[in-house]
């Protein structure tokens, strides 16, 4: 599966089945963590038969059902840290689709007390996704108005513009919020920012690296 089609492919699944991940989605999935937190510094950590972090009244609330596994994002902190766990957790999710996984990013939605990670000095945990074999695939979320999410100023869109924004709006956000816009700048740059909300910064890594995967180009940030 190549990344455009595990972008068009993922959706947020709340509901696992009692398979474990092993084998070559395991091994996938450990190198994508492994290359992620290489290039970034991040402390990502995948979290392997520990359905704690998903048990009480948050992760009911959230109607998640059969969790048992997930990612930390953890990163030292900075300024930089929720937009960086946000680049780097969605390349990770989209390779764990690639592999024949689901996924789901929580923010809020898990037991803060029983969740298993390690913290090093300095380092905190910004959000974890719960991961796994999904019952079902998800459905496409209800989309913003493209319209509302670039600004071209006066200039055409480009072919490889329009790709990043499709990608974009096929992106995970917190609440679905989609806050975020991206412009288009004279010698082909691109810039994006948020406009605010719960995780907005995390959103907007997120976005960044569905636009950047579709259309080859760098985005940065305003
Ligand atoms: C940073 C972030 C935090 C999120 N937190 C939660 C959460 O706490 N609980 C939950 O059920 N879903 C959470 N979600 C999932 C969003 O609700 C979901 O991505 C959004 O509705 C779009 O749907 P889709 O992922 O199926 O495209 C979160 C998503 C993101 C990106």
């Amino acid at each position: 599966m190549d990344i455009q089609k595990a972008i068009e492919e993922r959706h947020s699944v709340r509901r696992f089945l009692d398979k474990p991940i092993e084998g070559e989605a395991l091994e996938r999935l450990e190198a994508a963590i492994a290359e992620a937190n290489r290039e970034s510094g991040l402390h990502i950590q995948l979290v392997r038969d520990e359905p704690g972090a998903f048990t009480g009244l948050l992760a009911h609330y959230g109607r998640f059902r059969g969790v048992s596994n997930y990612l930390a994002l953890v990163g030292r902190k900075s300024s930089e840290l929720e937009e960086t766990v946000g680049y780097y957790g969605e390349r990770i999710v989209l390779e764990a689709q690639a592999a024949g996984l689901n996924t789901c990013w929580v923010g809020g939605t898990f037991n803060h007390r029983k969740a298993r990670y390690q913290l090093d000095e300095g380092e905190k945990l910004v959000c974890l996704i719960a991961i796994g074999y999904g019952e079902n695939q998800g459905k496409p979320h209800r989309s913003k108005d493209m319209a509302k999410c670039y600004e071209l100023g006066s200039r055409q869109m480009p072919a490889w513009f329009a790709a990043g924004m499709e990608a974009a709006m096929l992106a995970p956000t917190a609440l679905n919020q989609q806050n975020f816009v991206f412009m288009l700048q004279d010698g082909q740059m691109v810039s994006a920012s948020s406009t605010g909300g719960p995780f907005s910064k995390v959103d907007l890594g997120i976005v960044k690296y569905h636009f950047e995967a579709a259309s080859g180009h760098k985005v940065i940030t305003q």
